[in-house]
């Protein structure tokens, strides 16, 4: 089967074309079934971010507008790279059928244009001229990011599901954005596209630790891959923690590497932290995160807290903001991990799975790791290339949910996910 995911959730505008392999044996012994195999046919990402540094944060309707403008051209690049308009689909016999006569695109694309021209008309502006919408691809699935994210973004997205769903009559499934991050962290993306592989093996039950820019979840995955949120912010999300504490330290957007840059040098030449940052929430006895406090304290250390000269270990006013950097990084590495322990203990997990676009922060993945070799069990970071939002992620979730084969029960009585 092939799958193209659709990401649009928030400024990055991604596809992604996989196949995934049926399995033709039958399945004698139930409780032991096939992994899930995939290849990655292409992947293209186009990052809005640097638009959006000039507000400091993603501005929505910017954020759909470059959606809107980007996703035909993103379409064709991406068809043309992976050469899919020449991969036979042997179920048409018919050639006519791999086409849409003009007068077929001239329909479906008047009642599309009903349907979104007031809706989208930046989307509906890029259809007319693409004719190579006519040339029907050999893809049996469209995989959307459905929410959570931004709502004009989102919806960029799912009407250019819809679109392509009425053009090529393909069925559409809509994905979680959180659960693309979860599965986006088991995939093996440092094979060469169009390798064959297997998702990586999740002993069950897990506990996932999502932190990306719109979100904080601890999630308990049982068997089947059924999900229930363990707890989550009450407030800002940690990745939003670090772009408004990167704002306020002069730091250009997204914040969350330049902070954790700024941060490891502090480290690195040891320079003294000026305040001691609060660890929030840390004895709340529950699974719940709270990261809105923490910047304010940052910002308060900017105005009140003794000046550089003051402080011993500070030898510039660079060197107060890398020492604030390195405390609030190290306050949220406190925080999180100490989260991630208890949704451990009290899941009884046999494995960590770290996922988001915080998720490429280096001091948090040495903690996680060093918690999980503490534990004795293994955790799935991404890599760095799929840590961030994309659409891989979003058409292996759909691979996962509608594979029969997605759990697989061990001798030992463990189940694990693949
Ligand atoms: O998952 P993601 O790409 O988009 C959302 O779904 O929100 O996450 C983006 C967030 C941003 O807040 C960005 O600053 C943060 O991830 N981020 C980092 C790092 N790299 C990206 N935060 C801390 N350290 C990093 N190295
Ligand atoms: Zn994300």
């Amino acid at each position: 089967m092939i799958i193209l995911g659709i990401e649009t959730s928030c400024d990055e505008t991604a596809l992604a074309l996989i196949e995934t392999q049926e399995t033709t044996q039958k399945n004698s012994r139930p409780e032991k079934v096939a992994p899930l195999k995939y290849r990655i046919i292409g992947s293209l990402v186009h990052s809005q971010a640097e638009l959006h540094s000039a507000y400091g944060g993603v501005f929505p309707t910017l954020a759909k507008r470059e959606h809107s403008k980007n996703l035909i051209p993103l379409l064709h690049k991406l068809l043309n790279e992976s050469e899919l308009n020449d991969i036979v689909d042997t179920n048409i016999k018919n050639p006519q059928q791999k086409t849409l006569s003009d007068k077929d695109f001239e329909t479906k694309l008047s009642e599309l244009t009903k349907l979104f021209a007031e809706k989208n008309p930046d989307l509906m502006a890029t259809i007319g001229d693409a004719h190579f919408l006519k040339k029907i691809p050999k893809i049996d699935m469209i995989a959307v990011t459905e929410g959570p994210g931004l709502e004009p973004a989102l919806w960029v997205g799912i009407n250019f599901a819809h679109i392509l769903s009425k053009f090529w009559n393909i069925p559409i499934v809509p994905i979680n954005h959180m659960e693309g991050h979860i599965v986006g962290s088991l995939l093996q993306s440092d094979k060469p596209y169009g390798t064959w592989q297997e998702l990586k093996e999740l002993p069950l039950p897990a506990v996932a630790l999502l932190i990306s820019g719109g979100h904080t979840e601890l999630v308990n995955i049982e068997s089947g891959f059924k999900y229930s949120i363990l707890g989550q912010t009450k407030d800002d999300a940690v990745g939003e923690a670090f772009d408004k504490v990167a704002r306020l330290l002069e730091l250009p957007y997204p914040g969350g590497p330049h902070v954790s840059r700024l941060a490891y040098e502090a480290r690195e030449k040891n320079i003294a932290t000026p305040v001691k940052l609060p660890r929030p929430m840390i004895n709340s006895g529950d699974c719940n995160f709270s990261f809105s406090g923490l910047k304010t304290a940052v910002l308060y250390a900017l105005k009140k807290a003794p000046t550089y000269d003051k402080v011993p270990g500070l030898v510039t006013p660079d060197d107060f903001k890398a020492g604030l950097a390195r405390e609030f990084e190290d306050s949220v590495a406190e925080t999180l991990d100490s989260k991630l322990r208890r949704a451990i203990d009290e899941q009884s997990a046999k494995a960590i799975i770290v996922g988001g676009g915080v998720s490429a922060n280096r001091l948090l993945r040495e903690r996680f790791s060093k918690t999980a070799t503490e534990y004795g069990i293994p955790i799935f970071l991404p890599d760095h290339h799929v840590s961030g939002d994309n659409a891989l992620m979003i058409a292996l979730a759909a691979a996962v949910n509608n594979s029969p084969h997605t759990v697989n029960i061990h001798a030992n009585g463990t189940k694990s996910l693949v």
